[in-house]
């Protein structure tokens, strides 16, 4: 699975920290985090992310759409944070096939989180 292939919950969990690391450092993203605990998001997302990576662990958290429902994140805006997923893993050292293949499980959810 691409969860075997990052290196399991770990390397998954350490590519979440940076990606959110990422996002608060751009002024055209980080405003939706006001008031956020990050360091549970962070366990959230790589839960998502791991379960939908084909690891373990089904994802026992709440729906995206109804959690992303009108936040009014624009396509350009969810593009963006999908670029710093992307420099995530490149920063972590994973080859380049298996960035684009873990992004590319990542624009699953582009559908629920876009509103505006
Ligand atoms: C929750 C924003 C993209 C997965 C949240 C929350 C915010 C947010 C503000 C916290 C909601 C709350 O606690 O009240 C955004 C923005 C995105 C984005 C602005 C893009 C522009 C994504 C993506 C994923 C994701 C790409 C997955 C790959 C999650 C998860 C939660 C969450 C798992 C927690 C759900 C729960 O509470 O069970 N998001 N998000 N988000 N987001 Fe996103």
């Amino acid at each position: 699975t691409l969860f075997e292939q990052l290196g399991g919950e770990a390397a998954v969990t350490a590519v979440t920290t940076q990606f959110y690391a990422n996002i608060q450092a751009d002024a055209t993203v980080s405003n939706f985090f006001n008031g956020i605990n990050m360091a549970d998001q962070t366990n959230k997302t790589a839960s998502f992310l791991c379960a939908a990576l084909g690891g373990p662990k089904a994802w026992g958290g709440r729906n995206l759409k109804e959690v992303h429902a009108n936040m009014g994140v624009t396509n350009d805006q969810f593009t963006t944070v999908i670029g710093h997923l992307r420099s995530a893993l490149t920063s972590a050292g994973v080859a380049a096939d298996l960035v684009e293949q873990t992004v590319a499980v990542a624009e699953t959810v582009r559908g629920d989180v876009v509103t505006a």
